[in-house]
């Protein structure tokens, strides 16, 4: 039976804690998350078991990532189930702090990227990844961790944070683990609880299209082609797609015809009012 995780909601607890395992000589693992867990969280926090010796686990809905229309009232909220769930995993800490906490009145520093926080996600959603990159930050400073870790479900935020952590120095190694799925190929979000039994029928054939344009590119052909293809599929399934787009693995630069570089595919998609993303190695 694990010890209930002790649960910390000022950043100043937050440094307090890391600060005391760190002088015991014990390594510090970091999963920032905004709770209603799923499998993919857990697998974050197993990897982070086995790498460090004590992990905290943050739960924490960010305000500041969310646009004015956009689902941030609506945002799952089950911070005792995340909590009991974490106690399972061994967790030795959650963070767990107020928006008051995180942004206190006057807080006025945001973080400006360019990089690989161009294009996709920020065509849509222009204010994401400041709000992501400023609190993943404000975490990583609160803790301090070894390693932190992110789900490549998440694939631009995973190397928005990844420059982020290599500009500004911060003495962090960012773990990236693979997506988790569904046995129907659905990648799991904390938002496929907004799908009605419909639209979780149709979910799945976002990651049938991305296969299966995937595979037309590695086939060979005008990628133009492929993506025109797969983006008729995803209108046709009854998706309304944002972007079906292949990039530069490491950069998400795009890429260049036949240039042998590694390529990512990238998808957002609606179901309904759901926003679905996903992404495979090319
Ligand atoms: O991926 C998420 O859950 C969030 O974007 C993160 C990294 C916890 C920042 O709020």
């Amino acid at each position: 039976m694990n010890h209930p995780p002790v649960l910390l909601r000022t950043l100043t607890d937050l440094r307090a804690n890391t600060a005391s395992w760190h002088s015991e000589g014990l390594t510090v693992g970091m999963i920032p998350t905004m709770g209603a867990l799923h499998d993919g969280h857990l697998a974050l926090v197993e990897e982070a078991r086995r790498r460090v010796d004590r992990v905290v686990a943050t739960i924490f809905v960010n305000p500041t990532q969310f646009g004015p229309k956009e689902d941030f009232t609506a945002y799952p909220r089950t911070e005792a189930s995340d909590v009991a769930k974490l106690a399972t995993l061994g967790v030795e800490a959650v963070f767990a702090p107020n928006a008051a906490e995180m942004y206190p009145p006057g807080h006025a520093t945001t973080i400006s990227l360019a990089g690989p926080a161009l294009g996709l996600e920020t065509d849509y959603r222009p204010h994401f990844f400041a709000g992501v990159a400023t609190v993943v930050a404000k975490l990583l400073l609160g803790g301090f961790p070894d390693i932190a870790m992110f789900g490549e479900k998440d694939y631009q935020q995973l190397l928005v944070v990844r420059q982020m952590v290599k500009d500004l120095r911060l003495p962090t190694e960012i773990v990236a683990l693979p997506t988790v799925r569904e046995p129907d190929g659905l990648a799991l979000s904390s938002r496929n609880a907004y799908l009605s039994p419909d639209e979780r029928r149709t979910a799945p054939k976002l990651a049938s299209v991305l296969n299966e344009t995937a595979a037309a590119i590695r086939a060979g052909g005008d990628h133009a082609h492929h993506l025109r293809h797969g983006f008729n599929a995803l209108e046709s399934a009854g998706f309304r797609p944002d972007y079906l787009e292949l990039r530069n693995a490491e950069t998400l630069a795009s890429p260049a015809e036949s240039s042998g570089e590694p390529l990512r595919l990238l998808v957002a998609a609606w179901l309904g009012k759901t926003r679905l993303i996903d992404n495979i190695a090319v």
